[in-house]
């Protein structure tokens, strides 16, 4: 049976069975000030390595340990020259001289990495693609004072990787490559994918599924320092600031109809509106709706408002299907359809609609949907989502638990929203008002 790392640690405890050594060398494997770790972050490009690193980074630094990322790709963009970086060739491994370049950086951290350890650091995280076996061989042998953990992000989701894509070519490096930017930046994953070698042989490994925050699979021959601060970083998702809003009120909402897609009225707008002025108080650099008019033009207005800010319509945030009852109002399907109202009526959350969907049925698709917003919106620290009803509730419910019975009947209003703070020190979760 293979024990966890501060199971072992606990273990080489117990040999002490005098009170006091017991106490002294505990506290010295736990709370040794001169215990030092190296992760190396691995893994293809836009795979979610650098929002680990300053995660990581951010939570150790909370604990009070000095904690600093090394990335290759800053120094690439200091010292190389953007023109040639943000082309696909300078990856390729065929380009003899731009692979010197580029293990060069590598080294340059490396060394960099070691003399912070040496000194008063205690957590070196060194950031960068780190596919190929022989760079992690050099890596593990030139940084062997202390020990070296490899955390390999994994994430193949097509949706988003586009999106990841679409986000990255924004900067300015890539600005020169115009219509061509994308297709270079696929490039340059292709060639990384030619050297690209899972982690086995190292000593010490994680592989993760970074947009779900998930481990897939660990490998311990060393006792890692900080090992559940670290696991319980990359497995927990934190929720610095949500705001769930509803969209505003729609011609379907005055007639009472449910689904479809129609636009807001004047006074939906107008509230539209004032949510953009609510929010101008606060930095909201994306917005993520569903498909439908009601939740971009929502969003539309409180984009308008703030200076830097893009909406992402997920397919995962689409209201609740439901089926033959599209475009219905209750009464309708209680006169026409007697049957579907009172078996929904009976068991809401499991009732599927024929040829829609239930409650139960959309878990799986709101779930995957967070998981994509909280991937995408990457480091900011605000996140907005503005859904429906049946899908805010079920966003609600992944945050705050509720009986099954009772999610299909929370409150969401459409003049206030939800402000969620789900982090290691606070819970919240708040109904406000927005004018
Ligand atoms: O009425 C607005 C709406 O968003 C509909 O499109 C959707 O079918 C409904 O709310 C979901 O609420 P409930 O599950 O209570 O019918």
């Amino acid at each position: 049976m293979s024990l966890t790392p501060n199971l072992q640690s606990f273990i080489d405890i117990k040999y002490y069975n005098s009170y006091t050594s017991f106490k002294i060398i505990f506290n010295k494997r736990l709370f040794m000030s001169d215990e030092k770790l190296y992760i190396v972050l691995m893994g293809l490009p836009a795979r979610g390595k650098s929002t680990l690193a300053v995660r990581l980074r951010d939570a150790f630094q909370k604990s009070s340990i000095s904690a600093r990322i090394f990335n290759n790709g800053n120094l690439r963009r200091i010292y190389g020259t953007l023109d040639e970086t943000a082309r696909s060739e300078f990856y390729s491994p065929e380009n003899s001289a731009a692979v010197e370049l580029r293990e060069g950086f590598a080294r340059m951290n490396m060394q960099k990495a070691k003399a912070y350890l040496q000194n008063s650091g205690r957590i070196a995280i060194l950031d960068a693609t780190n596919a190929e076996r022989k760079r992690r061989a050099a890596i593990e042998k030139y940084l062997n004072d202390h020990p070296l953990l490899f955390i390999e992000c994994v994430n193949d989701d097509e949706d988003i990787l586009t999106l990841s894509i679409q986000e990255k070519i924004k900067l300015p490096e890539f600005a020169h490559l115009k219509d061509r930017a994308a297709k270079e930046f696929l490039k340059r994953i292709d060639y990384y994918r030619m050297i690209y070698t899972p982690l086995k042989p190292e000593r010490n490994y994680i592989r993760i599924d970074s947009l779900q925050n998930m481990i897939i699979e660990e490998k311990h021959s060393d006792v890692i320092p900080f090992y559940e601060r670290l696991r319980d970083t990359l497995v927990t998702d934190e929720v610095k600031n949500l705001f769930l809003i509803r969209h505003t009120q729609t011609e379907y909402n005055v007639a009472g109809r449910i689904g479809g897609d129609s636009p807001l009225t004047k006074k939906g707008r107008a509230q539209a509106k004032a949510l953009g002025r609510f929010f101008t108080r606060r930095k909201i650099s994306y917005i993520f709706t569903s498909r439908r008019i009601r939740t971009i033009d929502t969003a539309k207005a409180i984009c308008e408002m703030q200076n830097d800010c893009r909406i992402i319509s997920l397919k995962e945030f689409d209201e609740i299907n439901a089926g033959i009852c599209e475009r219905m109002t209750y009464e309708d399907i209680e006169k026409n359809l007697p049957h579907v109202f009172k078996k929904r009526g009976a068991d809401k959350y499991h009732y599927v609609y024929p040829g829609g969907e239930s409650y139960e049925t959309m878990k799986s698709r709101i779930t995957q949907g967070i998981k994509k917003a909280f991937f995408l919106n990457r480091r900011a620290s605000n996140i907005m989502i503005v859904g429906h009803q049946a899908v805010n509730r079920m966003i609600l419910s992944h945050f705050l638990y509720r009986r099954e019975d009772d999610v299909p009947y929370i409150y969401v209003p459409q003049d206030r929203f939800y402000h969620i703070v789900s982090t290691h020190n606070k819970k919240l979760f708040e109904l406000k008002r927005y004018d």
